[in-house]
């Protein structure tokens, strides 16, 4: 097992195996935290999360090749693994698991899982490639650690029910932790993209909650959805997005569409906006009517 000063971290599916299959003879259960690194406080978030709720918990950084399309930031993602160790041994974090491309897709990996249901539209339109990349390495990841529990963020609402509908469809035993999402003092939802922002930029990326907030709030006193997205995309462009991918509200845990026009159910209002060359998601809890 390699050590940096401030976090043991293995690399091989076989190491991480080994310290595992140790904790858990010496009866600790294990929490578990997926990433891709370059990480904020809202990764911390979650780790502190899997330490409230296990004994032991290990943490991935794994940017996956898998769940990014021919002309995304794959090159160009942030990785900073000696940062990310430090931070994740602050937040209580007991191992890091720091594979390679070639040890989580060995030569002749040819297997794919096809996802649908709360998959389908939203980021799975505009990212097609993306829950397929994510289901692949959730489910290897969740094979790998066998955890009692791993935590996902909020900020990335549509990928966490797909990660439940994963488990649930899988029968994987491991239970899945949804953690809120932490934001900046002016309500951004930390990501580790938003280091590609300009000063400029972030002040417009501020604004992003607020719309949200606002529309969600239409939706929720019973607001057509066709009126209150169409609202809410003019609002992002106003205040400077460059191009709005999708606003829309929809059930809360399939992420269907509302057939009636109004949400009459508990929803969730969720965006992604484009500035220059940087793309930001976010979403939102849009209560059901009372
Ligand atoms: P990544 O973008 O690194 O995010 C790792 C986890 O941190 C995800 O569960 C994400 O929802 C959560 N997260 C990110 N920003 C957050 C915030 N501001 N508040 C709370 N949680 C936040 O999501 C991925 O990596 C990958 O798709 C992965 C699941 C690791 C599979 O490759």
């Amino acid at each position: 097992m390699a050590e940096t000063d401030a976090l043991p971290v293995v690399r091989s599916v076989a190491a991480l195996r080994q310290t595992l299959s140790d904790w858990r003879r010496q009866g600790f259960t294990v929490g578990f935290v997926p990433t891709m690194g370059a990480l904020h406080e809202g990764h911390l978030t979650l780790v502190r999360e899997a330490g409230q709720r296990a004994d032991r918990v290990v943490a991935s950084v794994f940017v996956n090749p898998a769940q990014f399309a021919a002309h995304e930031d794959l090159g160009t993602y942030p990785r900073q693994e000696a940062r990310d160790a430090e931070l994740l041994a602050g937040a209580g974090c007991h191992l890091l698991f720091a594979p390679s491309v070639e040890e989580m897709y060995p030569a002749g990996a040819t297997t794919t899982i096809s996802v649908g249901g709360p998959a389908e539209g939203l980021e799975g339109e505009f990212r097609p490639q993306m829950f397929g990349g994510v289901a692949l390495v959730v489910t290897k990841l969740l094979n790998q650690a066998r955890a009692d529990v791993a935590v996902f963020g909020e900020k990335d609402w549509q990928q966490l029910m797909v990660v439940r509908r994963l488990v649930r469809d899988l029968d994987i035993p491991t239970e899945i932790v949804g953690s809120p999402t932490m934001r900046d003092g002016h309500g951004l939802a930390l990501s580790s993209r938003n280091a590609y922002l300009s000063e400029a930029e972030l002040e417009v990326a501020r604004q992003l909650n607020g719309v949200l907030a606002a529309a969600g709030a239409a939706a929720a006193s019973g607001g057509s959805l066709d009126v209150v997205e169409r609202d809410a995309r003019e609002a992002l462009l106003r205040a400077g997005f460059s191009h709005v991918d999708y606003v829309a509200v929809r059930r809360a845990d399939d992420l269907a569409v509302f057939e009636g026009g109004v949400a009459d159910a508990p929803g969730r209002i969720l965006a992604a906006a484009w500035l220059g060359r940087t793309r930001l998601i976010d979403n939102m809890a849009v209560a059901a009517p009372s």
